[in-house]
């Protein structure tokens, strides 16, 4: 499915034609993770791939949304819901309105290339993925000292829901919460 929103066309992707992404979506991660790569080998562009194909991509309803300027990708977001209850206890207290249980939905990953940043382009993506999500809330993870997307989460409605450590190898990130039912 394509739909176009000004001079930007955004595309989803289900997991098998994500797979066949990697030239398109590698280079866009090592460069809006460029500061990151080698200090830490979690971030490495090819950890990262793999984490995308061999976890993320097999989720249960995984979808990537790519925004299209002309013929080149200027962005992508991907996430899938979670099933398990084990995030309710930090967004509930955020959201006391909710009834916490059911589904979650994880705004896994998303990044603009550097060189069309700040043109609206972030939001569209974030916009397009959450779109019609049947789910209750939508919860993120988020490097303690990223300003940027950490502005922009707060000025789309995500508040904070603590903090995780997903993998033993990873490091601690703030949490975020987004009320999907008040975007219906
Ligand atoms: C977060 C990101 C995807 C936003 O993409 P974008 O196309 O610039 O987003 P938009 O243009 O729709 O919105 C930008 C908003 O983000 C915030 N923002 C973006 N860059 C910023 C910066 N350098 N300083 C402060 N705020 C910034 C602002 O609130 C801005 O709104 P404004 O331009 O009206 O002031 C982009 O900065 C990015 O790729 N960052 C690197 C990867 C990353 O951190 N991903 C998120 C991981 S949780």
């Amino acid at each position: 499915m394509t739909s176009m929103t000004g001079r930007l066309a955004l595309r989803h992707h289900g997991p098998d034609d994500t797979l066949t992404m990697r030239d398109l979506l590698v280079p866009i991660y090592s460069a809006t993770h460029a500061p990151l790569i080698g200090v830490d080998p979690w971030n490495a562009p090819e950890k990262w791939w793999q984490r995308l194909t061999d976890t993320y991509s097999k989720t249960r309803d995984f979808d990537l949304v790519t925004g299209w300027d002309g013929d080149e990708v200027a962005g992508y977001a991907f996430g899938s819901p979670n099933d398990s209850a084990r995030l309710w206890p930090s967004i509930h207290p955020v959201f006391p309105h909710l009834n916490a249980a059911g589904p979650v939905y994880i705004f896994r990953e998303f990044a603009v290339r550097p060189d069309v940043q700040r043109r609206g382009y972030g939001m569209l993506i974030h916009d397009e993925l959450l779109s019609g999500r049947p789910e209750q809330v939508a919860h993120l993870l988020l490097r303690k000292d990223n300003l940027p997307a950490r502005a922009a989460y707060v000025s789309w409605g995500w508040k904070a829901a603590g903090e995780v450590k997903p993998f033993p190898d990873s490091q601690t990130f703030d949490a975020m919460a987004l009320d999907l039912t008040s975007r219906r």
